[in-house]
């Protein structure tokens, strides 16, 4: 039998304790042992971003990051972004705006799109693209999400 260690996780605000194998990633924890799937695994290389969460508010790619290393920490996943039954502002822009196809990449640009807005770097299309850059569209999407993102910039400024 393999070694397992608690990990204490406070995931979109609520506690969690697993008991986990310590090389256990935080996209397995998420999706395998949480029910989280919306957190999507693409290449589980930190090659797509279709990973990607918030960890103390920061983009973070989960299939990088180890369960374990982020106890004590708050951990938000596209899951955990609408409040009270109303989409974030993000998600209602990448809706109006078409911004996806077959959505499998969505959460992910979604989560890198609030962090690009919230850090100041959506402020004008090239600055979005090459913050967003490490998030793949296999549909080629891309200009409708650059367009998702500036909108819910400027939604978000006003
Ligand atoms: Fe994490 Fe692709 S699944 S970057």
């Amino acid at each position: 039998t393999k070694t397992t260690i608690p990990v204490h996780l406070d995931i979109n605000g609520r506690d969690h304790d697993l008991q986990l194998e310590p090389r256990v990633t935080l996209l397995d924890a998420l999706r395998d042992r949480l029910g989280l799937t919306g957190t999507k695994k693409g290449c589980d290389h930190g090659q797509c971003g279709a990973c990607t969460v918030h960890i103390d508010g920061e983009r973070v790619l989960a299939c990088l990051t180890l369960a374990a290393q982020v106890e004590g920490r708050t951990v938000t996943t596209i899951e955990g972004l609408a409040r009270e039954g109303e989409m974030h502002p993000v998600q209602a822009a990448f809706l109006e705006q078409d911004a996806f196809q077959c959505g499998y990449c969505t959460p992910g640009q979604i989560m890198s799109a609030v962090a690009c807005i919230r850090e100041g770097h959506a402020g004008s299309d090239e600055e979005i693209r090459e913050y967003m850059a490490g998030n793949l569209c296999r549909c080629g999407a891309y200009p409708h999400i650059v367009a998702a993102v500036r909108q819910a910039a400027l939604e978000a400024a006003s």
